[in-house]
C-alpha cells in the first residue's frame, strides 16, 4: 500500500514544491546579501543618489564593481531594487528606500535580516545541542544576533511604546510624567530603556541584563543619547536584580528566553512598589500551534528554535516557553509567581503587551 501511494506522485504538485524551494533558497541567500548591502552602505547610497550604474555605486561606496554588479542583479531579481535596462541603472522605489534605509520607520528591515543571519550562522551549535538537549546562552551567539536584535526591535518600540503601550497600562503614564522609578529587565542594548528615558525626563531608569557585553553597549548607547544621567545599566539576572520600590518593571521580548520565568516573575513581584505594574512585551502568538502556522509564526518558531528555546535551556530550570508561548502560558507563569491581576493591554502584528499587578 505504502509503495503504491509513493508511486502516485502528481508531477505538477512535485514541481510546485520544487519551485517553492527555489524561492526559499533565494530568500535564504538574500539574508546574507541584505546584510552585505546594509553594511557596505549600498542601499544608503542608492536611496541618496540613485538611479546609479553598478560602476557609479561601487565608486561612491568604495567597493569592488564586479561584486556590486552581481549584488545589484540579485537584489533586482528578488524585488529589492529596480533595474532599468535602458540606462543600465539600479534604484530603490520609495517604499524600498524606507524599509531598507530608515531606522526610525516601523517598516525598517535590515535588523530583521541581521538577527536572522546571525541565527543561521550559529545553527551548527544548535544542531549539536538538539542531539544532546543542552542549551545555548544568549551570550554565546555571534555579534550579529545581539546587534540585529537591537536593530530589529527598536523600530517597533519607537512606533508603539510611548504612544500606545505605556498609555494602555492603568495609571502608569501619570506616574512616569510625575517621576517614577523604572527597571527594564533583560534590556539587551537598552533600546527600550533609552526610549522611555527620552520620553519621561522626571523619571529614573535602570536596565538589567545578565549579558555583560550587552550592558557595556547599552551604556555607550545611553551616552550617545545623552540620557546617561537618568539611566543606569547593570549586569544582573532577572531573578536577582537590585533595588525595590519600582513603580514600573518592564520586560521586552525576553521573559520566554529565561530559564526560570516563574522565579523571575516572583522577583519582580518582590521589587515592585505598592500599586506598581509589570509590563510584559512578548512575541505575538496564539495559544495553539495551529493559531501560529502563518508567516509571522514561521519566523518566530524559527527564531525560537535557534535562539529562544536554547537560551532558556541554558539556564537553571530551563522551562523553555518558546517564542510562541501564547497568552495562556504567560498568564500561568505570572499567576504562579503570585500576581493576582493579569490582562492583555495592546497588540501589534508582532507583539502582545500584558499588564500584571500584585
Ligand atoms: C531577545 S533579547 C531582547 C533584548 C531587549 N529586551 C530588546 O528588546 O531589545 C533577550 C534578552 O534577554 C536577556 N536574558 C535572557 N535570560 C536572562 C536572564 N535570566 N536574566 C536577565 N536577562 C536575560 C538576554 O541577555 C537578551 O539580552
Amino acid at each position: 500500500m505504502a509503495t503504491q501511494e509513493q508511486t502516485q506522485v502528481d508531477p505538477d504538485k512535485l514541481m510546485g514544491f520544487v519551485f517553492q524551494a527555489v524561492g526559499e533558497v533565494g530568500a535564504t541567500l538574500n539574508t546574507a546579501l541584505v546584510v552585505i548591502g546594509d553594511k557596505l552602505g549600498l542601499y544608503r547610497e542608492l536611496a541618496d543618489s540613485g538611479p546609479l550604474t553598478s560602476s557609479e555605486l561601487a565608486e561612491r561606496t568604495a567597493t569592488a564593481e564586479r561584486y556590486v554588479r552581481e549584488w545589484c542583479n540579485q537584489q533586482a531579481a528578488g524585488g529589492y531594487l529596480q533595474y532599468d535596462p535602458g540606462t543600465d541603472t539600479y534604484s530603490l522605489a520609495p517604499e524600498q528606500a524606507v524599509a531598507l534605509t530608515q531606522p526610525d520607520s516601523p517598516a525598517y528591515l535590515p535588523g530583521f535580516f541581521q538577527i536572522a543571519l546571525g541565527s543561521v550562522l550559529d545553527s551548527p551549535k544548535i544542531l549539536e545541542a538538539a542531539r544532546t538537549g543542552d542549551g545555548l546562552g544568549w551570550h554565546e551567539h555571534v555579534h550579529d544576533v545581539h546587534e540585529g536584535c537591537e536593530r530589529f526591535f527598536r523600530p517597533g518600540y519607537n512606533a508603539h511604546l510611548i504612544e500606545e503601550w505605556l498609555p494602555a497600562l492603568d495609571g502608569v503614564l501619570d506616574k512616569l510624567r510625575a517621576g517614577a522609578s523604572v527597571a527594564d529587565i533583560g534590556c539587551g542594548h537598552g533600546a527600550s530603556t533609552i526610549l522611555m528615558a527620552q520620553a519621561f525626563g522626571n523619571s529614573r531608569f535602570v536596565g538589567y541584563d545578565y549579558h555583560e557585553e550587552g550592558i557595556a553597549t547599552a551604556r555607550e548607547r545611553a551616552e550617545e543619547a545623552r540620557v546617561a544621567g537618568r539611566v543606569r545599566f547593570e549586569v544582573a539576572p532577572a531573578a536577582g536584580y537590585d533595588g525595590s520600590g519600582y513603580d514600573l518593571v518592564t520586560m521586552f521580548d525576553c521573559l520566554h528566553d529565561m530559564g526560570d520565568p516563574v522565579g523571575a516573575a516572583r522577583h519582580v513581584l518582590g521589587t515592585l512598589a505598592e500599586g506598581g505594574t509589570w509590563m510584559i512585551v512578548e512575541p505575538a502568538a496564539g495559544d495553539r500551534v495551529e493559531d501560529n502556522l502563518n508567516p509571522v509564526g514561521r519566523a518566530y518558531y524559527g527564531f525560537s528554535t535557534l535562539l529562544c528555546t536554547p537560551a532558556s535551556l541554558s539556564q537553571e530550570v530551563g522551562l523553555a516557553l518558546g517564542a510562541q508561548a501564547g497568552e495562556a502560558r504567560i498568564r500561568d507563569v505570572v499567576v504562579a509567581a503570585g500576581f493576582t491581576r493579569f490582562r492583555r493591554v495592546a497588540e501589534t502584528p508582532f507583539n502582545i503587551v500584558y499588564e500584571a499587578r500584585a
